[in-house]
């Protein structure tokens, strides 16, 4: 029998990372995603994780409006520069988490230590699509990479707040300390790398 391709043909792409996460991707901003209601409400948030985790929400959050802008520009000029300082925002949020944020979940529960080995693989792809843009800015692939980058982060953004955060709240884990090493690590790195 001949499959001919239509709707559910998508589906069944071939490439793996796109097809696993697309159910997750197709939220513009400001109109709710299917996960969105798995998000944590930040005002919420009990007072031992507020800072940390609050942290992190907002870097979330502007870099999905820096998403959003680069979509809404027909500037190449604008692209690029949003391009790039979404780059950095990205690394330097990435390398916090991974220098201290993540370290001080491990071993909290077995179910925490999953997400961040998933957060762990997820980071690495993102890096490697910052590395491509960063290298070619004025690429005719930035607008494919660019894209494929904000999906990917908003997924993980999305598994972050939906899964990990809600995780870290439930198990009461202890983050005044951790918020407040984040927050200097993050003024070193903004100054080190602007
Ligand atoms: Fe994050
Ligand atoms: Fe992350």
């Amino acid at each position: 029998m001949t499959c001919r391709p239509g709707r559910h043909a998508r589906a069944t792409a071939p490439d793996a990372v796109r097809a696993r996460n697309l159910p997750a991707l197709r939220g513009e901003a400001g109109v709710p995603a299917p996960h969105q209601e798995r998000t944590v409400d930040k005002s919420k948030i009990p007072a031992d994780q507020a800072e940390a985790l609050g942290a992190l929400m907002d870097d979330h959050r502007a870099v999905k409006k820096q998403f959003k802008a680069f979509k809404d520009t027909e500037d190449r000029d604008e692209k690029e520069s949003i391009a790039l300082d979404v780059c950095h925002q990205l690394t330097v949020h990435a390398t916090i988490e991974e220098e201290i944020f993540y370290p001080a979940l491990r071993g909290v529960s077995e179910e925490i230590d999953d997400m961040l080995d998933e957060a762990q693989v997820e980071h690495q792809v993102a890096k490697d699509l910052i590395a491509a843009i960063e290298e070619d800015p004025a690429g005719d692939m930035l607008e494919a990479n660019f894209t494929v980058l904000s999906e990917y982060v908003s997924h993980h953004v999305e598994e972050e707040e939906g899964e990990l955060f809600k995780n870290v709240i439930k198990e009461k884990v202890e983050l005044r300390d951790v918020a407040q090493t984040m927050a200097a690590r993050k003024e070193e790195l903004m100054r080190e790398t602007a």
